[in-house]
């Protein structure tokens, strides 16, 4: 992994507070960390999408260092949210990442999310923000291996996916997310490998590290 630390010692603070009504589901990664990662995988200029933009960290550092970010967002509420906060509301679509390709986006330098999260038993589909009942653990993998195919179609040659995600502790066990995501998206994008983020102070009990997977698209 050329330059990529194998470690990643990052303050989980997030800087800026929710709305009240979103504060109890507080999905976001914190802004230490998409800068962080941001400036060290793009330029000033350079194009960076969250296909799963939440509360909008990403397009938010992204601005912040001069990149042009870009996001989707299924919750529209959500939507609504990060649209008030962008120089670029326009560049936030509310829509479905399962339909990336349908979306007129300019060729992208840098993708960076955490996707939402599941367990192997969860009985909700988190591609519809958990609303609709799923069809398991191993279509979700099918589902995440199919954005990042349409998402490899739109990045320019080199370019690098980040996928936020942590092995996940629960009644039943933990599921290897993390690990089971970097399988699935290593088949249409090539794996570089991971780096250990360092969450401090900790999200909780089983939540003190997670990793970001590095993928890139081959020159
Ligand atoms: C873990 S959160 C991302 C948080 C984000 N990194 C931040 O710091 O604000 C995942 C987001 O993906 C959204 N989502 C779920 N299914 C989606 C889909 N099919 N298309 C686009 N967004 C989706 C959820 O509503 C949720 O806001």
């Amino acid at each position: 992994m050329n330059g990529i630390p194998c470690c990643l010692p990052m303050s989980s603070t997030r800087q800026r507070e929710l709305p009240a009504e979103f504060r109890a589901d507080d999905v976001r990664f914190s802004e230490a960390f998409a800068e962080h990662v941001i400036g060290r995988f793009s330029q000033v200029g350079d194009v960076v999408l969250d296909p799963f933009a939440g509360f909008g960290t990403t397009l938010l550092a992204a601005e912040a260092l001069g990149r042009q970010g870009y996001g989707i967002e299924y919750d529209e509420s959500r939507a609504r949210y990060i649209r008030g906060l962008l120089a670029r509301p326009e560049r936030l679509v509310h829509g479905d990442s399962r339909q990336l390709d349908s979306y007129p986006l300019p060729a992208i330098d840098l993708s960076l999310t955490s996707p939402p999260y599941m367990r192997r038993n969860d009985p909700e589909d988190p591609f519809s923000s958990y609303t609709q009942p799923g069809r398991g653990y191993a279509a979700y993998l099918e589902t995440i291996q199919a954005i990042y195919s349409q998402l490899r179609s739109m990045m320019r040659p080199g370019a690098h996916a980040l996928i936020e995600a942590a092995n996940l502790p629960g009644e039943g066990g933990i599921t290897p997310l993390a690990w089971d995501i970097a399988a699935a998206v290593g088949e249409v994008l090539t794996f570089e490998g991971e780096m250990v983020v360092i969450w401090e102070p900790s999200f909780g009990p089983g939540y003190d590290h997670s990793y970001c997977l590095v993928f890139r698209k081959p020159e």
